[in-house]
């Protein structure tokens, strides 16, 4: 039997290649080897100002791209969190368990608070859901960017808290499987990349925008002629490069950037040239799905029965341990 895994992500808009390189190329390769459930976690969207009249295009448009990225309903179970009513319920056990000096302490919560103000208590339980998230599949492993790792401490100490309540080993503790590409930067090659600051490539760009956007990448501040000798290390492009383009070729080009024989354009047309080649499939597929939204609605409607089918029985054998009854 496959080991379960569980991820989930927000209808926030636009996806950029941060979002795809940190967290949903990173899915796609856990495909063969795991049970994956994947949700888009529509709940945790309305913890900050959100537009309700964008929010049904929103979700269908991320479900349009993630199976354009192969999350197809032969791999995996893709779903919608309020599909299945019982991440409430069980957010509900949970937060039951967890006590309010623990979420005070969240980052996350502490950034979004100060930048919404006046924070609403879903904001600060939001780390309760996505606990609920996990557990309810009883997954034990969790692929996620580095931003997400005290939440997921958060989820461990909560499925313990739950298990020595009952005494009983019946949550595995969530461990986070993190992708290798942690922390994309932008543009400016300083922040992490992110919508909200503008210094992003989104995944739908083609080819035009992309080489348009690139213009203005930042690369080895340090180089500001053409003939300066670049450093690699130190520039974003170039790191860039690792995650489209092949390791000769990386062993190609840093050398010529050390030595000055090739310039930041050259480098970039390469890289927009590997770029476009992964990302054009992925536009193309996108493209086909964006046609059939009805194929698309129907595929997380399938999605939803096969996780509701796991999330009742585990709620029906949460309510037993609690001492609860289940009457459906
Ligand atoms: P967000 O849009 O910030 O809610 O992020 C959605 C997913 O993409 C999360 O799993 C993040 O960890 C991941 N992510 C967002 N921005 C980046 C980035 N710049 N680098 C790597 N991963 C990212
Ligand atoms: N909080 C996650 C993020 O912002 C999204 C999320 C919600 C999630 N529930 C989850 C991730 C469960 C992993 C597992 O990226």
């Amino acid at each position: 039997m496959k080991k379960r895994l569980f991820s989930g992500i927000q209808p926030s808009g636009e996806l950029h290649i941060g979002n795809y390189l940190g967290a949903i190329q990173n899915w796609t390769r856990y495909l063969d080897d795991y049970e994956c459930i994947y949700s888009i976690v529509d709940y945790h969207s309305l913890t900050i100002p959100y537009d309700h009249q964008a929010m049904p295009e929103r979700i269908l448009n991320l479900a349009m791209m993630l199976l354009a990225c192969g999350l197809t309903p032969e791999r995996c179970v893709l779903f919608r969190q309020s599909d299945v009513l019982e991440h409430t319920a069980l957010s509900w056990i949970l937060s039951c368990m967890t006590t309010i000096n623990y979420l005070e302490r969240m980052i996350q919560y502490k950034e979004k608070a100060e930048q919404h103000g006046a924070p609403n208590i879903g904001l600060f339980s939001y780390p309760i859901l996505q606990s609920a998230d996990i557990l309810l599949y009883r997954a034990g492993t969790v692929p996620v960017g580095e931003d997400q790792l005290q939440h997921l401490e958060l989820s461990r100490d909560v499925a313990r808290k739950f298990n020595l309540r009952v005494e009983s080993d019946y949550f595995p503790e969530p461990q986070a499987l993190l992708t290798p590409a942690r922390r994309v930067l932008g543009l400016d090659g300083k922040q992490k990349m992110s919508k909200s600051l503008g210094n992003h490539i989104a995944l739908a760009d083609d080819e035009a925008t992309i080489t348009q956007k690139m213009k203005r990448a930042v690369t080895d501040t340090r180089r500001m002629r053409r003939s300066d000798p670049g450093e690699p290390n130190d520039c974003n492009v170039f790191s860039w490069h690792g995650f489209f383009s092949s390791e000769a070729e990386r062993e190609d080009i840093a050398p010529r950037c050390r030595s000055a024989e090739i310039g930041c354009m050259d480098c970039k047309k390469i890289l927009i040239q590997n770029m476009n080649a992964q990302l054009e499939p992925i536009r193309e597929r996108y493209a086909e799905w964006a046609s059939k939204p009805a194929e698309v609605e129907e595929i997380l409607h399938e999605g939803a029965r096969k996780a509701r089918t796991i999330a009742q029985e585990t709620l029906r054998e949460v309510h037993a341990l609690l001492g609860l009854q289940h009457q459906y």
